[in-house]
């Protein structure tokens, strides 16, 4: 990779997010906040294996549906809100528009494995 075309800009619906398939065990959250920003992360919490895309976006946070952390997208990822036991930063990539196409810089290799027992 790095540089992966994501999806159409036009199919994300401000407020709504959803999860794309990279490649084999890297699924992507593409989510959009209401005031139109693009963010990209991995669709996969910190904590355990539970699909952020089946959270829910407010602005541009993202609580996990499972124990209820919410990441900030636009902080990095940070962890502002561990309702449950998630502590780690979410992976959040950089993003551009490319010709009406949402493009992610994506690194190379596996993604993190969740931190189960890190607490
Ligand atoms: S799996 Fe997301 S907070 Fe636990």
């Amino acid at each position: 990779m790095p540089w992966t075309r994501l999806v159409e800009d036009a199919s994300v619906k401000p407020g709504s997010m959803a999860s794309h398939l990279v490649r084999e065990g890297l699924p992507v959250l593409v989510a959009k906040s209401a005031a139109g920003q693009v963010y990209a992360a991995d669709d996969m919490c910190t904590h355990a294996e539970a699909p952020l895309s089946d959270g829910i976006l407010t602005g541009t946070q993202v609580m996990c549906y499972l124990h209820q952390a919410v990441f900030d997208l636009a902080k990095q990822g940070a962890v502002v809100l561990s309702g449950g036991p998630g502590t780690i930063p979410l992976r959040v990539f950089a993003t551009e528009i490319r010709e009406g196409w949402v493009w992610a810089d994506i690194p190379d290799g596996p993604p993190p494995k969740p931190g189960i027992l890190s607490g």
